[in-house]
């Protein structure tokens, strides 16, 4: 296997509101491969876009403090460069696709004025070479008649066609990296497989390393090799896609899997857990998820959780009940589901 593009440890996101700092994403690590996806999974609310904005180096501050931990790329740690130094990385070798293209497009430009912008900036590429090259990444991401469509302003676009040329600017520098956060929420049920299919195929042609960023496990079945679950801004579990799917071992996996008999199909959303959802604001003692977990004990409710080893070391979850202990064996023969 290559060795990781990027390295992410101990990355630590807090937000301050008023006087009182709150820990939004809490000591996430994870390695991201070329030509492979990870895709990061949880409810709303539970820091997936934080960690994004923080390995890009783009979170609202305020209310956010300046990240903390590593994000290695290429022998450097991206939160300690300068910003003249990540302005170079960010969109040229990591590039970002958010859910809505609408916000990320610059209204009053055209398509062709937007793409040559990142073209010159990143590329020092100028004239027939820049439009050539901006064509081309249009046809690439199925957008017919490029030559006319490049002339459009961002509101002439349906939604797919906006994400696409969103795709298209990101791949303008030929990144490493693409970091994709709901990408096709916002769309429809059909234009979001193509947009999908869209992603994996050039994902696989061009052997970029992708974070996708979703609640949805329809697209994770789809598109992931890798997952993590995250749950109240920790990381619970993580393993590759068949380990998640065929042997989840954190009880918050298990509930998002059993929350809707038809949670695979694509669309569904994460929902219907029992219990209610505590906000980072009050995040429990213990296991974050013990207030809503069928299998808590009575150890489940103080201190810190490790992560602990499933089958192997790729496959991890951050629950007691893999502690090897003859208590927590029994326990998970005898789930309290309530009546
Ligand atoms: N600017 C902000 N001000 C206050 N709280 C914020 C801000 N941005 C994010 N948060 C809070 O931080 C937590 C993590 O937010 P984040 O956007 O990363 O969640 P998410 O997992 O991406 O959720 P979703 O699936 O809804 O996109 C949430 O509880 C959110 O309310
Ligand atoms: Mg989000």
């Amino acid at each position: 296997m290559n060795p990781p593009i990027l390295t992410v440890r101990n990355l630590t996101t807090r937000l301050k509101l008023g006087n009182t700092i709150w820990t939004v994403v809490d000591h996430l690590g994870f390695d991201l491969y070329p030509g492979k996806t990870l895709a990061l999974v949880g409810e709303s609310g539970c820091g997936k876009s934080l960690t994004a904005l923080s390995i890009m180096r783009i979170l609202p501050t305020p209310p956010t403090l300046p990240p903390m931990g590593e994000v290695i790329y290429k022998g450097k740690n991206l939160l300690e460069i300068s910003e003249k130094e990540m302005r170079k990385i960010r969109g040229a070798k990591i590039a970002m696709i958010f859910q809505d293209p609408q916000s990320a497009l610059n209204p009053v430009f055209s398509i062709e004025n937007q793409m040559l912008e990142v073209a010159a900036r990143h590329l020092n590429l100028y004239g027939d070479e820049a439009y050539e090259k901006a064509i081309k990444l249009l046809e690439e991401v199925g957008i017919q008649q490029p030559t006319e469509r490049i002339k459009d302003y961002p509101h002439q676009l349906s939604g797919g066609m906006k994400q696409r040329v969103m795709i298209a600017i990101a791949l303008m520098c030929e990144p490493d990296i693409i970091i994709a956060d709901e990408p096709t929420t916002a769309l429809d049920t059909t234009i979001q497989a193509q947009v999908l299919k869209l992603i994996r195929n050039l994902q696989e042609k061009k052997g970029l390393a992708l974070l996708l960023i979703t609640h949805d496990m329809g697209v994770v079945a789809e598109m992931a090799d890798d997952v993590i679950v995250m749950y109240l801004s920790q990381g619970v579990e993580r393993g590759t896609v068949h380990q998640i799917f065929d042997h989840a071992a954190h009880p918050y996996t298990m509930a998002l899997f059993n929350a809707r008999p038809a949670l695979h199909k694509k669309g569904e959303k994460l929902s219907a857990i029992p219990g209610n959802v505590p906000t980072f604001k009050h995040i429990p003692n213990g296991c974050r998820f013990h207030t809503r977990c069928p299998y808590v004990m009575k150890k489940c409710k103080v201190g810190s959780v490790p992560d602990f080893e499933i089958e192997n070391k790729q496959h991890q979850a951050k629950c007691l009940l893999h502690d090897g202990t003859t208590e927590s064996k029994q326990r998970f023969e005898h789930p309290n589901f309530g009546s």
